[in-house]
Parts: C-alpha cells; structure tokens; sequence
C-alpha cells in the first residue's frame, strides 16, 4: 500500500499530470475538501474505472463558505486522508494551500445561474459562486478528460456540468450514486459534527425522502409531498427544515407533477448542523 505523492503548488500538478499525458494516460480527477469517508473513496474507484491516473484533490475552499459557517472547524485530516487514498491505490494527490489558489491579488469570480437559483442559495447565496471559481481553477489547474462528484451534492453536480458546457472546458463531468450508512444516511463530512441523539434523528431523513419518492409515484401532488416532506422531517426531530423540493432531475426548475425524471431533494438543521440528501423520483 504505497501512500500518494502529494504535490501543493499547481507548477507541480502540471508536472505530474503533464508526464501522465506524455505516456498517454487517460487522466481523471476527484476534486473533495478532504475528510474523506467511503463516499470519497467510492468516488475515486468510479474514477479509475473511467481513466488510468487519478488525482484527488484536497483544498477546504474559503470561498464556498460564508463568515458565519464552518470554515474553520471543517476538519483538516491529510495524513489520515492520504492513507485512505493510498488504500484505494490513488495516483496522486494535489492539496494546495489558500494563497496557492487564492493568490495576492485575486480578483476574479465564476457566476452560475440555471440550476444553481433556488434550493441551496436560497439559504446559503455566496455558495456556487465560491464552488464554481475553484471547481473551474482545479479543473483548468489538473485538465483531467473526466472529473467525477458525488450525486450527494446532487445541485452542486448540476451546476459544474453546466458551468463546464457554458465555458467549454474540455472534460466529461460524471456524477456518482450516494453512499449510505447502514441506516441510509447519506455519507457527509459533516456528519462527524453529529451528536448521539442527532445521529439518530439524522437518520430519518432519508426516510422521509424514501416516503415522499412513494407519494409522488403513487400521484400525490408535488407542492402537497413537499409539505408532507417538511412536516415529517421537523415530526422526526429536525430543529428547522430550509426545503423539501421536487425539480426537474437535469435543470432543477419546479414541476407540478411527475411527468419527467425527477429529483427529490432536502435540507434540514439538527442542532448545529445542516444536513442535505436527494433520491432520484
Ligand atoms: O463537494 C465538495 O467537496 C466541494 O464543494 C468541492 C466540489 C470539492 C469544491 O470545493
């Protein structure tokens, strides 16, 4: 089990990435914060499937965060995490730091539209400015042929397979199924944050999701599912619910009915944390 190089400067990812290319390897890439769980890993494996180097990056991006949130606790483990990739035999891994991707002087900032209004910046409006700037860097940085991101995020997929086609990076954006704990709570990061009793209420979450996706099959209408949704989420033990949304599953615009693939998709608060999930409908 041979732990990857980690680079940090994008002179050196270039370098690697740059030889891979001379060998002609088919190149791809998994960008994360880090904190990595078996979702990430999931991840990567997708990603060797589909190319034959992989890079997994690991940056906790400032610009995604808004001052109030969790910036600074969001867990920094590269040692822990490096070897968790070189379980899964990663290539390499690029973790840079702040000023490498955010030099003096930067000035400059992706603004997404389609699928990124609504739903998440309704709650948190600096997010897929902050994701689509350094999603767009790591991208330009590493020019891998496939990037692949976990349908966890589902909103955040569909904005990069956007900003991707609008800004004619060459790379296949592929999205990837959520890993789920025994109970089917939905692999995050942030689910360390969770105390006993709010894992327990976390859990349910996806519970409820599971049960609106039978609601909608069985014909109930979409804005009666989407208060049902809200109602057994705040009754499971969630302190406040952000949304309970049924979309179109590739635009993410509001449907009345199920009449197209569909995404279901959720947030919600329990004690300090906010926990997302989507399924398919
Ligand atoms: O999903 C994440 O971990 C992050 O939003 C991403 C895509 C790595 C950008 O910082």
């Amino acid at each position: 089990m041979k732990t990857p190089e980690i680079v940090h400067s994008i002179a050196n990812l270039h370098a690697r990435v740059g030889a891979w290319r001379k060998n002609g390897a088919r190149v791809g890439m998994v960008p994360t914060m880090g904190a990595l769980h078996e979702g990430h890993l999931s991840l990567v494996r997708e990603t060797q499937s589909r190319a034959d180097k992989v890079v997994a990056s690991i940056f906790v991006n400032p610009a995604q965060f808004a001052p109030h949130e969790d910036f600074d606790r969001y867990p920094r483990t590269l040692e822990t995490d490096a070897e968790k990739l070189a379980g899964v035999g990663l290539d390499l891994i690029f973790a840079p730091s702040v000023a490498e991707m955010y030099p003096a002087g930067f000035a400059t900032k992706i603004d997404v539209g389609g699928p990124s209004l609504g739903l998440e910046t309704d709650f948190r409006p600096h997010f897929f400015g902050g994701v689509a700037t350094v999603v767009t860097k790591l991208l330009t940085a590493t020019l891998p042929d496939v990037a692949v991101f976990g349908e966890k995020d589902y909103q955040q997929l569909m904005v990069i397979k956007r900003l991707t086609v609008d800004l004619n990076l060459p790379v296949e954006i592929v999205g990837a199924p959520i890993i789920r704990e025994a109970d089917g709570l939905a692999m995050s990061s942030r689910n360390a944050y969770l105390k006993p009793d709010e894992r327990a209420v976390a859990g349910r979450m996806n519970v409820v999701l599971n049960d609106a996706v039978a609601r909608l099959k069985h014909g109930d209408a979409v804005d009666q599912v989407e208060a049902f949704g809200k109602s057994d989420l705040l009754e499971a033990g969630f302190n406040s619910v952000d949304y309970v949304a049924v979309r179109d599953a590739a635009t993410l615009e509001r449907i009345a009915r199920l009449d197209r693939p569909a995404r279901i998709l959720a947030a919600a608060k329990i004690g300090g944390t906010r926990l997302i999930d989507n399924m398919a409908a």
